[in-house]
């Protein structure tokens, strides 16, 4: 299965850190939203789209990306992300995932742990989920991945 990440983590890299550990996985290359060609990305079976969440959604370059594709067929995607708050995720992946099921896309798994944040004036009590993504965090996301390679039961 061709399978491509497409990532944008800025804060402190947590995202690129999930990222890295699909990528190894499932034998991926990692692009950002830039160097990500809208047209070339049909030609991957897989795709798996990231960032941090910025004031409750994926990052901007992300979701604008998500709005240029063309439309897909028979393909699949997957979505994940890290934030400073968890238990959010049906929320937070919202608007990434209506705009990649509109392009046609089939959601096969979303993922999101706990980033370290320090925005704001959480920087003043050092920030919230420092190390974070951690082991734990990391073995998730290695699970999570192992499971997209599994093929689809009947
Ligand atoms: C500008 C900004 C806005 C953020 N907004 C949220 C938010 O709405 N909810 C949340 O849980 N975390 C929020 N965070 C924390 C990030 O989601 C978290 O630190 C994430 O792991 C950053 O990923 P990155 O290092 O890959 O960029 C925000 C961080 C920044 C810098």
């Amino acid at each position: 299965m061709k399978t491509l990440i497409i990532c944008f983590s800025y804060h402190h890299n947590n995202t690129a850190k999930i990222a890295s550990v699909f990528a190894k996985i499932l034998d991926a290359e990692i692009k950002t939203p830039a160097d990500a060609d809208q047209t070339g990305i049909c030609e991957y079976d897989l795709v798996g789209f990231g960032s941090g969440i910025y004031f409750g959604k994926h990052h901007k370059v992300l979701l604008d990306l998500a709005g240029k594709l063309p439309l897909m067929a028979d393909k699949k995607a997957f979505i994940f992300s890290t934030s400073g708050q968890t238990g959010k995720t049906e929320k937070f992946h919202q608007q990434l995932r209506e705009r990649l099921q509109l392009k046609g896309y089939d959601i096969a798994g979303e993922f999101n742990c706990a980033g370290f944040d320090t925005y704001g004036l959480l920087k003043i009590g050092g920030g919230i989920k420092k190390g974070h993504p951690n082991e734990d965090d990391l073995k998730d996301a290695e699970a999570f991945a192992q499971n997209l390679k599994q093929p689809a039961t009947a």
